[in-house]
């Protein structure tokens, strides 16, 4: 038998058009509802002791959904990093967001800033909010900033220096 206990899921949030659909709802009440099951799927985590949760809210695929769809995925974003922060902090939950933030309002950029800082020190459950994470963005951006770090300490860009640094510069370099 295989006792190993679970260490991280990641789930990629898809369906709510069509949970809507179904239903005969417009899409956006579909989306609210994907919002009602991450909570619930966040607090489910943390009653089976699962340590890592990744959640997949945003690709960068969805940039090309009509202006109105994505107008409503960023304000229910709002919403959620507005209402569910200190939810989070006070449920000793550390919550980490990966991908490319440039592309985001800056506004919202703040509330993922201000939400990290307030949970950096929780040692619960890791919450990842993937939002436009890609893995070829990851490793491009990793490797700028590996760059820029060997300049700066006079390190010579080699393998071995790579395969001491580099890791540590993915967004993903801290979850199992
Ligand atoms: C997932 O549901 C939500 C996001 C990608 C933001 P979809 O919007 O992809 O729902 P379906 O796939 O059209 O049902
Ligand atoms: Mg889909």
């Amino acid at each position: 038998m295989n006792t190993k206990p679970l260490k991280h899921i990641a789930v990629i949030m898809d369906g709510n058009g069509r949970w809507a659909s179904r239903r005969k709802l417009p899409r956006t009440m579909g989306h609210r509802q994907g919002v009602e099951a991450a909570k619930r799927a966040v607090e489910a985590a943390g009653n089976l002791d699962i340590p890592y949760l990744t959640l997949f809210g945003f690709s960068s695929e969805n940039w090309n959904r009509p202006e109105d769809e994505v107008n409503e995925l960023m304000h229910l974003l709002r919403l959620y990093l507005r209402g569910e922060t200190a939810e989070l902090a006070r449920n000793n939950v550390r919550l980490r967001v990966i991908g490319d933030r440039t592309p985001f309002a800056d506004d919202i950029v703040e509330l993922i800033e201000n939400a990290e800082s307030l949970t950096l020190g929780n040692t619960g459950m890791n919450l990842t909010i993937a939002l436009n994470y890609g893995g070829r963005h990851d490793i491009l951006q990793a490797a700028a900033n590996w760059a820029k770090m060997c300049q700066e300490k006079g390190l010579a860009p080699d393998v071995h220096n790579a395969e001491t640094y580099f890791p540590g510069f993915l967004m993903t370099h801290d979850l199992p």
